[in-house]
């Protein structure tokens, strides 16, 4: 099936590594004319070469820290400047710290809400001038399957992504007369470098070894195994393609059968 993707002009957040990197990949495979941002020169250098060595399509790299407001508004306008539009945004930041509820003070609960959600917000806030000129606009929220089935010592992460959860349904109902699609994936345990860090803090703490903790997450899925970053990959890009046309509102969960409930 073709996805349509091929000029479509399609900016990735936090992608010089892990789920974001996977999808501005598979989104440059289809032909997109991807940007991606992180806060690391190198790193976001790096993860450009890959993919434009890889797919010989269009790459516009910048260095942004999705929490900085200054930063959103220049990432913007580097899109625009290099590519005169935009397509697809996913919204997608590094993860809070894995605590309990009483290791955290109240500064670390206003830089969780300043990198799930108000990152979130000031992303769209910047991008929806230029998505009300594309013919197929649409946004991606990155959140995770803690939002339906809260994990332990993650508390910052079950909490605050619930309200980009919310964000996303809000703006569905809001924009849909306007054409634009809004959709969340909700990733469960996928093999990429944030969750080797937390695996290995959990099994610090629980005296166990990562091979070890790893296999506990793996037998919560039916499948028996965590997810690879390509797989969900291949899922966001089909959500964010102009075949997914009918597809608003929807929280995508890509994890697995992790999660128990019917609905
Ligand atoms: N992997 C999973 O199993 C899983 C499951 C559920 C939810 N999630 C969530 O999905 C998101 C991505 O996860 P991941 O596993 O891909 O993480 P990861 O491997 O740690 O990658 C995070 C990426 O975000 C960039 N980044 C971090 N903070 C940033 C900021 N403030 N501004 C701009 N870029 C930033 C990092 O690059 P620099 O260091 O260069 O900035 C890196 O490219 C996280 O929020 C995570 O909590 C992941």
């Amino acid at each position: 099936m073709d996805l349509l993707l091929k000029n479509r002009i399609a900016l990735v957040t936090a992608a010089s590594q892990g789920l974001g990197f996977a999808t501005a990949q598979q989104l440059s495979r289809e032909g997109a004319h991807v940007a991606l941002c992180s806060r690391d020169e190198a790193h976001i250098n790096a993860a450009v070469d890959s993919i434009r060595a890889e797919t010989g399509n269009p790459v516009l790299g910048v260095r942004a820290d999705v929490t900085q407001s200054g930063d959103i508004s220049h990432l913007i306008d580097r899109v625009i400047d290099e590519y005169g539009g935009l397509d697809i945004l996913i919204t997608n930041a590094g993860g809070p710290p894995s605590m309990a509820f009483t290791e955290v003070d109240d500064a670390m609960w206003h830089e969780a809400v300043d990198l799930l959600l108000m990152s979130t917000v000031r992303l769209i806030r910047a991008a929806l001038p230029h998505l009300r000129q594309s013919t197929a606009p649409c946004v991606l929220t990155i959140t995770s399957i803690s939002t339906k089935q809260p994990i332990s010592d993650l508390v910052l992460s079950n909490s605050v992504r619930m309200a980009v959860i919310g964000l996303t349904k809000t703006l569905a109902l809001e924009m849909g007369g306007e054409g634009i699609r809004f959709n969340s994936i909700l990733p469960s345990w996928t093999e990429t470098e944030r969750v080797q860090e937390l695996l290995e803090a959990r099994a610090a703490r629980n005296k166990t070894s990562l091979e070890e903790e790893l296999a506990k997450q793996a037998s919560s899925s039916p499948l028996g195994r965590v997810c690879t970053p390509e797989e969900f990959a291949k899922v966001a890009t089909f959500l964010v393609s102009p075949v997914a046309s009918y597809l608003t509102g929807n929280m995508v969960s890509v994890d697995g059968g992790t999660y128990k409930g019917v609905f």
